[in-house]
Formats: structure tokens, sequence, C-alpha cells
């Protein structure tokens, strides 16, 4: 596996590749991670990773500086899973002066859920996964569903520019306990990795509950949002502190209507919630 460093090295590599297949990570690589090297390795070839952490799309307030950066390690596991070439520019590469030009998602997707707890977070991730798509110019490229709005906003970033880039969501991996893989489960200390799996266990009781109140025809937004709020309530109990449990469309992540709930429209329930210091997220499809 090549590691470069830089724009000009990444192009020369990549000359004439027709298939690349491109997985943007921030590093801190694990299982969930390496399963879309493989899953990008089915759609293409070669498979290109990129490692930044980008400055972007951290609020002041966010763990930018605490962002864990183990280069040397996730070069050894890329390596071990057959990638051809690993791009980790250093900020001075990527953002040789300060990115002016950025990419501003409709505030109907952009500024929602996520987006309205973390402000211009979707505003950095478009900017940069733009800018990696010019240096890296895949074919195809994978997100996990983990980030659901995230790679539902980078799809449709593809098709609005145009961008001969084909959008692949990969399944969530999940620890055995169900608690969903994620960089910043390393945060949590002993007692909260115990509680953590409690998100998606509050995410699928939730889901029993609109299955069941589907079942019968007559589930109406009212009840969602009174299940919402008692799932909210049960992490509070469990001293977690929700910013969000949302049951939404998967069509484009608005609240689904009396018509649209009876017509069986296919749901997604999304979550943020802290625990202690930590922000985790997660989402089951209905
Ligand atoms: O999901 C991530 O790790 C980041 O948001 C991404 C897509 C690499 C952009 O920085």
């Amino acid at each position: 596996m090549k590691i470069v460093r830089t724009i000009t090295e990444l192009r020369n590599q990549l000359r004439g590749q027709l298939r690349t297949s491109f997985v943007p990570t921030m590093g801190n690589l694990h299982q969930g991670h390496l399963s879309l090297m493989r899953i990008a390795a089915q759609h293409g070839d070669p498979v290109v990773a990129s490692i930044f952490v980008n400055r972007l799309q951290f609020a002041p307030n966010e763990d930018f500086d605490q962002y864990p950066r183990t280069l040397k390690a996730d070069a050894e596991k890329l390596e071990a899973e057959g990638v051809y070439v690993l791009f980790a520019p250093d900020e001075k590469e990527l953002y040789p002066e300060p990115q002016e030009f950025r990419v501003h998602p409709p505030e109907d997707l952009g500024d929602i859920l996520e987006g309205e707890f973390r402000p211009g977070f979707f505003v950095g991730v478009t900017t940069v996964v733009l800018k990696l798509f010019q240096c890296v110019q895949p074919q195809v490229a994978v997100f996990g569903k983990k980030d659901y709005q995230q790679q539902m906003i980078v799809r449709r970033m593809c098709q609005q520019f145009a961008l001969p880039t084909q959008i692949i969501s990969a399944e969530t991996v999940r620890d055995t306990d169900g608690l969903a893989l994620s960089s910043r489960n390393g945060y949590l200390n002993e007692a909260e990795r115990n509680e953590a799996p409690w998100l998606h266990k509050t995410l699928q009781s939730l889901r029993s509950r609109v299955i069941s109140g589907r079942a019968t025809q007559s589930l109406s937004p009212a009840e969602v949002l009174e299940m919402e709020n008692a799932a909210c309530g049960a992490l509070r109990h469990r001293r977690w502190v929700p910013d969000y449990v949302s049951v939404r469309k998967r069509a484009n992540l608005k609240p689904a209507s009396a018509s649209e709930l009876r017509a069986q429209e296919p749901l997604v329930i999304v979550a943020a919630a802290r625990l202690g210091q930590t922000r985790l997220i997660d989402n089951l499809e209905v």
C-alpha cells in the first residue's frame, strides 16, 4: 500500500484508473471502517482510503484537538485489507489557504437533526467530501449508514452537482451487545461502555412500538411524537442527555404524515444522545 501525503502524488498514483473505489475516513479505524473497505473492493478497483481529521466539520466546542490520530496503526489495518493507496494529507495540503468556497446543503436536510445540534457540520462534511472526490475522482464511494444523514446528504450532493461518483451505503457494524462501532466509543469509561448499548435497545423498543402501531393502520403523528418523547424520557431516566430521538421518512428525513404512516412509508429512527462527555449517534430502519 502506498501512503501519499500530497494531491500531486495521489494523482500520479491513480493516473489512468477508471474504476477507483473510495472510502473517506477521519482515521482511528475500527471494524466498521474495515467493512467499508471490503465493500469498496466489491465495487471497484483500486480501493483508495483517506484519513483526514477535517477541522471544518468540528464546532469550536467539539473534540477536534482530542480526536484520536492513530495513523501508523490505521495504515497497518488498511494494508491488511488490501487497500491500494492511503491518502493522508496534512491540513496545509488540503487547506493551503482558508477554504472560502464551501458547499451549503439545503436547510431542510442539512440544518435538521445532526445539523440542528451541530451547526455547520454538514457544510464542513460536504465541503471536504467534494474536495476529496476532486482529488481521488472515484467511480464509487462508500459511506456507513451509522451516519445516516451524512450518507443521504452526500448522495444528494452528488446528484445535484452531477458528480460521476456513485454512493454506496453500508450497514452499521455493531459490537455483540448492539453498540454501533464508532471512533468516539473510545472516549467511554468502563461504566459508560456498559451503559452505551442502551441507545440501540431504546431504538429497538421504539421500532417495535412503531411496527405494532402501524399494524393497526391507525398510528398518528401525535402517537409517534408521544413514543419519541417516551424514548427520550427512558434515556434521561438512565442519565443520558438526548439531543433527539426521532422517527423520520427514509426518503428525506422529514416526519411522516398520518397517510404516510398508514401507507407503510419506509421510516428510519435516528437518535443522538450524550453519555457523560461522549455524544453517540445511532439509527434503525423500520
Ligand atoms: O464520517 C466521517 O468520518 C467524516 O464525516 C468524513 C466523511 C470522512 C468527512 O470528513
